[in-house]
Order: C-alpha cells, then structure tokens, then sequence
C-alpha cells in the first residue's frame, strides 16, 4: 500500500491533521492502537481557543461546535474566600474561548472522515515507522494478525505520549525537559448544572479546585489530590463535600449535586522533546509535550502543532518546497514552551505544594491579590489564556 502521510494515531491532531491534509487533495491514512469507541470514551480536554476553533471551522468539522458550544467571556479565580472575575474578553480586545469537550471534537472529526471515506485503520497492532531518515519511509503494522506496509513521503506521530513515534528516534538525537509534580487531578463528570455560567479556578489551604462544564446541564470538576489516592477512596459524596470546601461560600452555594457517571484521577507533568522534526518523521501534540491541565492548554497546543505543519506539508506539495516543514520544529516549539511556562506558572501559583507552609500560601495569595487587582497582570494572564497569536 502506498499513500502521502501515515498519520499514527486518531486523537484530536491526527484527526485534525488528517481532514486539513485531505481537503488540499494530500492522500493520507490514519493508524490507531485503540478502537473508535475506546478513544471516543476518553473523558479529557475541555476549553477551546480562537486559534483552535478557527483550525477546526477550516477542517470543515465545527458545525456542531457553533452550535452546542459555550462561547465563555471570562474565568473567575476564587482566593482568601472570594471569587474575582477575569475579564478575558475585555483585556484581549473581545476575545474568547469555548466550552466544548475533547470527546465532542473528536467525535465532529470522525465523522467528518468517515462521511469523505478517508482510510483510518483502528486496532492497529505493532505500529512502526521505518527509514525515516532517508526518502522512503514506511510504516509497519498488523491487522487481525495479518502484517502490512504503508509505504509514504511523510510520516506524522499524533499518538500521544505513550506512542511509538517518539521512542522510535534515536536517543541521541533527541533531547527531552520534563517536570513531575507531585499531585494528581481527581476529576468527575455529573448530569448537574454546573456552579456558575464561567469557570472557577481556586486556590485554598485545602489544595486547588476546578469548577468546569461540558454544557449548560453536564459539569466537570477537578480537585487536586495526592498522587496515590485511589478512585475507590472517594466516594461521590466525599468529593462533592472537598470541593465545597475548598470554594468560597457564593461558589459553593451554587454547586449542584448528582451521581458522578465517570471518575479518574490523572498525575501533572511538564515535558517537552525537541526538535518535532526527524527527516521525515515529525512529532505532533502530546507525542511530542504535555502540559499540566491547570490553563486548558493541551489540546490547544496539540491544534497549534497541526497548524504549523499543515501549512508545511500543504507548501511542500502545493508549491514543491520545503521551507515550511524546515521551520515547523521551531516555529511550534516556540509557542509550546509559552503554553508551557504560561500552565507550569498557573500550576504553581494555584496548587499546594508539599512544602507549601504558611508564608508559602501567603505569597500565592499576594500574587492572586496582585493579579486580579493589576490590569497589566490580569491582561497577561488573559493574553495567555485566550491562546497566543500563531
Ligand atoms: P492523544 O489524544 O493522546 O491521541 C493519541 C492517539 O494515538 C490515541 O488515540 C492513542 O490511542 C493513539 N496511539 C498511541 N500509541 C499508538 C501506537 N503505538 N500506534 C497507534 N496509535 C497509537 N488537556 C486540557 O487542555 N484539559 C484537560 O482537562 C485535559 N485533561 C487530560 C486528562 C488526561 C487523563 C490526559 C491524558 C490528557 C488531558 N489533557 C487535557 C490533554 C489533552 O487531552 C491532550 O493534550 C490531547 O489529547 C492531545 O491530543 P493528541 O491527539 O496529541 O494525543
Ligand atoms: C477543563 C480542564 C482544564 O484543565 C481547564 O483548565 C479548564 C477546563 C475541563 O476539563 O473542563
């Protein structure tokens, strides 16, 4: 089998990357470990920016999205027992996010290939890139026990952290920076209103909290916890009584209860490998960094990734040159460890930390007062979260 671009893995940029590519008439295919309904039932990412939901209109995928997403003009971060809007909207020049979950974006996405016919293998085994360093790359896999060949130009590693394309590079030619913290998100979903119409990020002596929502009847809401907590720990009642501890009393009056229909806890890491670029294998969103989800930048950044190298491959067979698939590494990583530092900073200054004692929570506390009490900082922080310009 032959095509243009072996795309390994269907989450949100293979996805992406997959439809934009198509749609310039470049042929590709996408290989994933999972099945649909596996990837479909991962419960992740939740807000949207500008950048990102411009991406995904020019996919031709954000129909659905226009109309059951959340347009959010601000986020509120509640400290020393009070909640202080953020007006995002106001110190970007009326830019916005959107409330629309990862799983509803993949879902557009899917069906939006499955309607062009594109090829997407799922339950693909034993996925490998070859020769990639030369120019004839090919990808390797197995299906129902039958080994195939993908023979391809170009070959993208969308699979996410625990994906083969990272690790098939030769160890010295890349180099990773990573940052493990040590706390966990434990995260629920209920068929409940959610608190309030914006998001509540909160810093409490407790440790952090997260109001969200999927929409104006699911919510989604986090609260941090130690690393080797376990589901079983905590019951739907426990949860809801911590998170109305940790939000100050107007919050809390506010938060609807119901039984939890998923629960997990996920750990907080920082990691980055550079470059993204490795002859013709390039590395694509969580395969390539991840984020803590403190500023909602994940998914967004995985977007990001895809832009720039979509309009690298599109120059490549649109106008024969390689300037742009040249650039792609430091052109995206250039944004990546923004989006870094801006959700390592967030981390920080929302979380409890081990050592944090009591002079520790008193500084976090003076910069939140700074922060929401500055339009300078408040701008920076709503520059970030709104997403920066490509
Ligand atoms: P992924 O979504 O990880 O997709 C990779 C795909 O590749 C998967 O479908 C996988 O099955 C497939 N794959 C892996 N290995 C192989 C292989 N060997 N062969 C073939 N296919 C393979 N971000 C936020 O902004 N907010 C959040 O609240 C948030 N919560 C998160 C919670 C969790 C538990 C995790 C893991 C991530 C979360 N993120 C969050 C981050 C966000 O979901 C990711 O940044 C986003 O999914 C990245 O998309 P991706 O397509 O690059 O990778
Ligand atoms: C969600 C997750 C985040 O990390 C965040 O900053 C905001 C919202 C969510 O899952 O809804």
């Amino acid at each position: 089998m032959r095509t243009q671009v072996v795309i390994i893995g269907s989450g949100p940029s293979g996805l992406l990357l997959g439809q934009l590519l198509a749609n310039e008439g470049i042929a590709n295919i996408i290989l994933e470990r999972a099945s649909r309904d596996h990837v479909l039932g991962r419960v992740r990412a939740g807000v949207l920016e500008q950048g990102t939901l411009d991406l995904i209109d020019e996919a031709g995928a954000g129909e659905r999205m226009h109309a059951e997403g959340l347009p959010h003009e601000g986020i509120s971060l509640a400290f020393d027992g009070r909640l202080h809007r953020i007006d995002l909207a106001a110190l970007t020049g009326g830019k916005r996010v959107m409330v629309y979950g990862q799983t509803e974006v993949t879902h557009d996405l899917m069906d939006k290939r499955e309607a062009a016919g594109l090829a997407t293998i799922y339950e693909a085994g034993n996925v490998e890139p070859h020769d990639f360093s030369g120019e004839a790359p090919y990808v390797t896999y197995e299906k129902d026990g039958v080994g195939h060949r993908i023979d391809c130009d170009f070959i993208t590693g969308c699979d996410g952290f625990h994906g083969v394309s990272r690790k098939s590079v030769p160890s010295t030619a890349i180099r990773t920076y990573e940052r493990a913290y040590p706390f966990g998100w434990l995260g629920i979903l209920a068929e409940v209103p959610p608190a309030g119409h914006e998001l509540i990020y909160a810093n409490h002596p407790r440790g952090f909290a997260l109001c969200s929502m999927r929409s104006t009847h699911r919510s989604r809401y986090y609260v941090q916890c130690p690393l080797d907590d376990r589901i079983e720990d905590w019951s739907d009642d426990r949860f809801w009584d911590e998170l109305r501890r940790r939000l100050p009393a107007e919050a809390a009056a506010g938060i609807v209860t119901g039984a939890s229909f998923e629960k997990s806890i996920a750990p907080l890491r920082s990691f980055v490998a550079e470059p993204l670029r490795f002859g013709r294998l390039f590395l694509v969103g969580d395969a390539a960094h991840i984020v803590p989800p403190t500023g909602a930048k994940g998914l967004n950044l995985a977007a990001s990734d895809v832009r720039y190298l979509y309009w690298g491959l599109r120059e490549f067979y649109r106008e024969n040159s390689s300037a742009g698939i040249d650039a792609y590494s430091s052109r995206a990583l250039s944004r990546v460890w923004k989006a870094v530092r801006f959700s390592w900073w967030m981390t920080t200054m929302l979380h409890r930390f081990p050592d944090t004692d009591d002079f520790g929570q008193r500084i976090q506390e003076a910069e939140l007062d700074y922060l929401v009490h500055s339009q300078m900082a408040s701008a920076a922080l709503a520059e970030n979260y709104v997403g920066l310009p490509y």
